[in-house]
């Protein structure tokens, strides 16, 4: 009955720390205590507002620590921040400068539910085949690893706000990589810092003695981008997270991050690589080993561009894979977050390049990409974050992720190359079906594709554009122009080389509300822009321009959203 009490007592009490005259607002420091009773501290977000720095402290211990644009009065949207944690616990929370007539915390909301004003997943701008937060912003994936049968995604994510910031890590899982369930953030803010970019892997051997038997544990490396360090968490569930004290591989120089670990399995032991900006904005990669996942060795490292020039700057990312399917032929890939890669042979020590400054993404805004480790399969498959335009009107979340792109390795009369092409789980989107044929396109003809009508669309197709001078696809008002002699291709400003290869080009083209991706030639090329397609507009074009194009083949799938 006295702890109840002492409770209500704590729930009421507001302390006002400081008052500040700021122009004609009168602004405060906000001490309050409550008792956590439900699921989720409801914070009223104002896209725009001033950011106020927000702190809850439990048991003498500062548990979250972040900035926001909170609002004052009407908000635009809520945050919730997970108090599960402290249930029937007074904890503290403390805003600094509050306007001294701020509705925001008057009273304090609590929910078990997180609900948007409208239907979450259905807005306006929400890519619908496409993963994107719930709530907040989004840049890299991070985490990537196939664990407990599920695949884990976790990404940066801003949970109290549109913009950058607040580094958390998000975490969405899923069977098949197509269809997610965000579970609550899993990283937060701590005495390392924001929690920027990384890894995950499964330690099957519990080399780090983090898991229990038949428990293996899911190891993730993280940047803290305070102390610079990389740190480490682990989970045996998938779903509780516990971080370690102590850092894995303390700051080795003024910048380095993104640890990205992989098993190694010919030398039996676990490789980090790590972004480090060297002196005169040198980028490299650190390359480094451990037995047990805790205790790091520097063995080598690789230089890419300098300052502007981004070959091998942040988001490493490496692994190894068969050359036109043969597994008695290998190669090592090492790539970074603008995608451009490097293929080589790798001892276990010292990745040793024989190509570099390899590109194969030529589109808008694709970055940071990363791989499921430990795929079961043993595919090699991709995310991305694939910036979209998303910060608008009533939004909640914005940013969001490539589809996912399975990687191989390609023998070209230039030498091995990477593909990536869209993964076969998609096809599971396909609802209605236009199988066009084998057509001739001809200049002013009647355009194949009339009969569509569709806001998400799957095309494939191969053209054997002849004397034409251009053929283009027109998606929901977006031209998308090969020009014949260049071998080229453009959309929306950005052009990329795609050659005929025995006079023919082969397209498959995925159309969302927030652009369109794009592969040609069996995936040599890959062309994601993003662009915010015309609500209205679903129809679809195929015309060309100065002789005639023989379609090959013309398939065009309606697709379903994901969520
Ligand atoms: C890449 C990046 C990473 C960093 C993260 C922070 O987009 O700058 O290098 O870890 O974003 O959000």
């Amino acid at each position: 009955m006295k702890k109840r009490l002492l409770t209500i007592l704590l729930s009421a009490s507001v302390i006002t720390a400081a008052v500040a005259q700021s122009g004609e607002q009168k602004l405060r420091n906000l001490a309050t205590y409550f008792t956590p009773e439900k699921k989720y501290l409801v914070l009223p977000v104002k896209n725009g507002a001033p950011k106020r720095n927000i702190e809850l402290w439990a048991d003498g211990d500062n548990v979250r620590f972040f900035d926001m644009e909170l609002a004052d009065d009407k908000p635009d949207w809520y945050a919730y921040l997970d108090i599960s944690e402290w249930k029937g616990k007074p904890v503290e929370l403390r805003v600094d400068k509050l306007p001294v007539d701020s509705k925001a915390f008057a009273p304090i909301a609590q929910s078990d539910e997180d609900k948007n004003a409208g239907e979450v997943y259905k807005e306006k701008l929400r890519a619908q085949f496409h993963f994107s937060p719930k709530r907040g912003w989004t840049n890299d994936p991070n985490g990537m690893a196939y664990f407990n049968g599920e695949y884990h995604l976790f990404f940066q994510h801003n949970p109290y706000g549109r913009g950058w910031g607040n580094m958390t890590w998000g975490h969405a899982v899923s069977k098949d990589m197509i269809h997610w369930t965000e579970v609550g953030d899993a990283l937060h803010p701590d005495k390392f810092g924001p929690m920027f970019s990384g890894s995950a892997i499964v330690d099957s051997f519990n080399t780090s003695g983090l898991g229990e038997p038949g428990k293996p544990a899911m190891i993730m490396f993280f940047t803290g981008a305070r102390s610079w360090a990389q740190a480490m968490a682990y989970t045996t569930d998938g779903r509780t997270f516990h971080k370690l004290d102590k850092a894995a591989v303390p700051r080795i120089n003024k910048d380095n991050r993104d640890p990205k670990v992989i098993w190694h399995a010919p030398t039996k032991q676990w490789v980090m690589v790590l972004y480090v900006e060297r002196d005169g904005g040198q980028h490299s990669m650190q390359f480094l080993t451990s037995p047990d996942l805790k205790n790091w060795t520097k063995t080598s490292s690789l230089n890419g561009g300098i300052g502007d020039d981004r070959y091998l700057f942040e988001c490493p990312e490496f692994y190894e894979l068969p050359v036109d399917g043969n597994p008695a032929n290998k190669k090592w890939l090492l790539t970074a977050a603008n995608s451009d890669y490097a293929i080589g042979s790798f001892d276990g020590k010292t990745f040793t390049p024989e190509a570099e400054r390899l590109s194969n993404q030529r589109g808008r805004d694709f970055y940071a990409a990363q791989t499921f480790n430990n795929q079961p399969e043993g595919r090699r498959i991709e995310i991305g974050w694939w910036r979209t335009h998303t910060d608008k009107d009533d939004m909640t979340f914005n940013q969001g992720m490539s589809i996912p792109l399975e990687h191989k390795l390609v023998t070209t009369p230039e030498g091995i190359r990477l593909t990536r092409l869209p993964i076969k789980e998609l096809e599971q989107l396909r609802d209605k079906t236009y199988n066009l044929g084998k057509l001739k396109l001809k200049e002013g003809g009647k355009n194949p594709l009339e009969s569509i009508n569709s806001e998400l669309a799957e095309i494939r197709t191969e053209l054997e554009p002849g004397k034409a001078a251009t053929i283009t696809f027109t998606l929901r008002g977006l031209p998308v122009v090969y020009d014949v002699a260049k071998q080229q291709l453009t959309i929306d400003g950005v052009t990329a080389p795609a050659a005929l290869q025995d006079g023919k080009l082969k397209l498959i083209i995925y159309v969302d509300r927030t652009g369109v991706e794009l592969f040609a030639n069996d995936g040599l090329m890959f062309m994601p822009i993003n662009k915010n397609l015309e609500a209205a507009n679903q129809s679809y074009s195929l015309t060309a321009t100065g002789g005639t194009v023989k379609v090959n083949n013309l398939d065009v799938y309606a697709l379903k959203s994901i969520w």
